[in-house]
């Protein structure tokens, strides 16, 4: 996705006509994000350290990862009929997936050390394993609840409940920073940190302007949910 540091990424609630043509939202998540598994897959099937490890771990952790962003997630979506991305955003948040799939896959095929499953075991791994997995648990629980808001038919936005959002608005935008932070940590992939400054550059100001929107559209919004980070903002 494109690192847009203060801008509002012109997609769903947030769409808008100043940045050029747009494209209905499903597919434009599809060309966004599914060139990022051939790329992935393309690398690292490739790469010499293929069978090491950490190749094996860490690919089945992003895989994992991707198979949800790319696919179960577009294809699921509840979709308004009016619901647009700008193609600018499509295309160059494609070109971004790409070049972060390329890192990772080039990290855990080729550069990284090819360590025993046994020297794999590490606090290092182990910590980024489970931030990845708590990250991952609790991005997939959320767009459960966004997605069963609407039901068939329904094109309006609702308060979700329950689950992370007790605490914060955007608690799916939590989960993938914590998420891409884990994978970094685990895998030691220096991409990582390209990877996780783009996810915050993406998602800290639409967490923001997420919350200001659900304060200012609906009176009732709980007055003690935070915006991302639980107790804190
Ligand atoms: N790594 C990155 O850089 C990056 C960047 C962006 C997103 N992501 C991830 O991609 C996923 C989707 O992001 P997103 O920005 O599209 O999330 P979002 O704005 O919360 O929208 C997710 C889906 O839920 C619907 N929705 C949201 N709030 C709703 C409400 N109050 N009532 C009814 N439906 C609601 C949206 O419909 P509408 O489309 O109609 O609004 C959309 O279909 C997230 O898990 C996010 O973490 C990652």
């Amino acid at each position: 996705m494109i690192g847009s540091s203060l801008v509002k990424t012109p997609y769903g609630r947030f769409a808008s006509t100043t940045w050029g043509p747009s494209m209905p939202i499903r597919q434009g998540w599809l060309v966004m994000e599914a060139p990022a598994l051939p790329a992935f897959w393309g690398t690292l099937g490739v790469s010499p350290h293929l069978a090491s490890p950490l190749a094996i771990a860490g690919g089945v952790i992003w895989t994992i990862h991707y198979l949800n962003r790319a696919l179960y997630f577009p294809l699921t979506m509840r979709a308004r009929p009016d619901g647009r991305m700008a193609v600018m955003v499509a295309g160059m948040g494609s070109g971004v997936a790409t070049v972060h799939a390329w890192l990772y896959a080039s990290w855990l095929g080729r550069l990284a050390p090819d360590v025993t499953w046994a020297s794999l075991a590490t606090p290092g791994f182990v910590l980024g394993a489970v931030t990845w997995a708590l990250g991952f648990a609790l991005i997939t629980s959320s767009e459960s609840i966004l997605r069963n808001l609407r039901p068939p038919g329904d094109t309006r936005y609702h308060i979700p409940q329950g689950g992370g959002f007790r605490w914060v608005s955007s608690p799916h935008y939590l989960g993938e920073i914590l998420a891409w932070l884990g994978l970094m940590v685990a895998t030691g992939a220096p991409g990582g940190l390209f990877v996780l400054c783009v996810t915050l550059g993406n998602l800290v100001p639409r967490a923001a302007a997420t919350h200001a929107w659900y304060k200012s559209t609906f009176s009732d919004y709980p007055a003690s949910r935070r915006a991302l980070v639980p107790f804190v903002w």
